[in-house]
């Protein structure tokens, strides 16, 4: 297929008074730029809640302050920048992504679409232009839900989803989400009032790194997605006997981590048993952890997903039933602990269509696309219409340090957004 570039579209249109591939380059310097906001030196880790990530979204305040947005904490701690309307009291158009990462991440997943967003609005700034809505720049505080196991912390406080069960999830330190809240200067009380009202948001608009190789296959540099899948994740705790490496015959041991082993490869096989489907074991933590003790217990995480919601419950039922029967061979105590369960979403076909318009108006291919990781558009299409528009990927690699998007690309996803944003919304 005919590779697109940036050099034959058609920008004469764009509402933006900078040209894109200027701004394109600018976006790319602030993505490396969030880089040095990080957890652990010579990685890119930011999680929910750390000085890092506070760090990246006082970065990007001040972005949003020279983009002529005011800048607002929501109770969590999710960021936004609010350009105004032309008049008063109109409703916001809602764009952005998220700046917390998963460990030894790559740099764009999540940032590119707050910083593609902060620049649509840098333009309408620069142009002196105001829309008859407002738009407002999320920075949402927790994506991943790398460090709680769960997911859409931040972008769920929005939706007003957030409940006592989430406050009372806990880091591997057992700090609570609600503790965490409260170092990050944010408020657990106040996260109810942190919802947002649906009236006052026009929709979402979400710029994110494809993260696979779909777009990359097809020689375009943008698509539009179709859906978001679903998923569930777990924790799982295996609890066995704790004693001396030396002393303890192998007939009379209660390994915990043996038996988390052989619940990790029942995931492996189950989820290659289904087309589709997939489940990960990424995160396990081991006590008392050393080498000369037999493992005492065992914390680990399940992320299962499927296109298909009942597939995925029937498949997390099965995986459960397989934990509960590897304990009660080997006389281990199983804990299973959902903490998250997001049904799959499809795009709002509205707008989707916009950008599907938009890309279009730049000579573009339109390409739609299901998405097989998790997104902030998915925890908000439960209040306003969303929609997400992905970037072209070097092979598909993402959360992994080698994550890449090429300039021209993000100059495509720039045109596209400025378009998607402008113009009159239906009633
Ligand atoms: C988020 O990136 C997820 O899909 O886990
Ligand atoms: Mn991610
Ligand atoms: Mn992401």
């Amino acid at each position: 297929m005919k590779e697109s570039t940036l050099d034959s579209l058609d920008t004469s249109a764009s509402p933006a008074s900078l040209d894109l591939r200027a701004r394109a380059e600018t976006v790319m310097a602030r993505c490396h730029a969030l880089d040095r906001f990080s957890e652990e030196s010579g990685r890119l880790t930011r999680r929910y809640g750390t000085p890092a990530l506070r760090a990246a979204q006082d970065e990007v305040a001040g972005w949003m302050i020279g983009a002529g947005m005011s800048v607002h904490r929501d109770a969590v701690g999710n960021l936004f920048g609010r350009y105004p309307a032309s008049a008063e009291d109109a409703p916001a158009l809602l764009i952005g992504s998220h700046l917390d990462s998963v460990s030894d991440a790559g740099r764009f997943d999540g940032p590119l679409g707050v910083i593609c967003a902060v620049s649509a609005v840098e333009a309408l700034h620069a142009a002196d232009v105001r829309l008859d809505h407002a738009i407002e720049v999320a920075a949402f505080a927790d994506e991943e839900g790398v460090r709680f196991g769960s997911a859409y912390l931040g972008s769920r406080t929005v939706t007003g989803d957030l409940g006592e069960r989430d406050l009372a999830l806990t880091d591997r330190d057992g700090v609570s989400f609600a503790e965490a809240i409260r170092t990050f200067g944010g408020d657990p009380d106040g996260v109810a009032a942190s919802r947002r009202e649906p009236a006052d948001l026009l929709g979402y608009l979400e710029v994110h790194i494809e993260q696979g190789p779909e777009l990359e296959a097809h020689g375009l540099p943008v698509g539009v997605v179709s859906a978001i899948v679903g998923f569930t994740r777990v924790a799982v705790e295996f609890t066995g006997h704790a004693g001396h490496a030396g002393t303890v015959p192998m007939g009379r041991r209660r390994d915990a981590l043996v038996a988390a082993a052989a619940f990790v490869l029942a995931a492996e096989s189950i989820a290659a048993a289904e087309p589709g489907a997939v489940a990960t074991v990424g995160e396990l933590t081991v006590s008392p952890g050393a080498g000369n003790v037999v493992p005492g217990a065992v914390r680990l995480s399940l992320d299962l997903r499927h296109p298909d919601d009942a597939t995925r419950l029937r498949l997390r039922d099965q995986l459960e039933t397989e934990a509960r029967a590897i304990g009660a061979a080997r006389e281990i105590g199983v804990g299973w602990r959902p903490a998250y369960d997001n049904p799959a979403v499809p795009a709002d076909a509205a707008m989707a269509g916009r950008l599907e318009a938009a890309i279009a108006a730049l000579g573009v291919p339109v390409h739609r696309l299901p998405s097989g990781a998790g997104h902030d558009a998915a925890a908000l299409s439960a209040i306003v219409p969303a929609a997400m528009l992905f970037v072209r990927c070097a092979g598909g690699i993402s959360h992994h340090p080698a994550e890449s998007v090429a300039v021209d690309d993000i100059a495509v996803a720039l045109g596209v957004l400025d378009r998607a944003i402008a113009g009159p919304f239906g009633s």
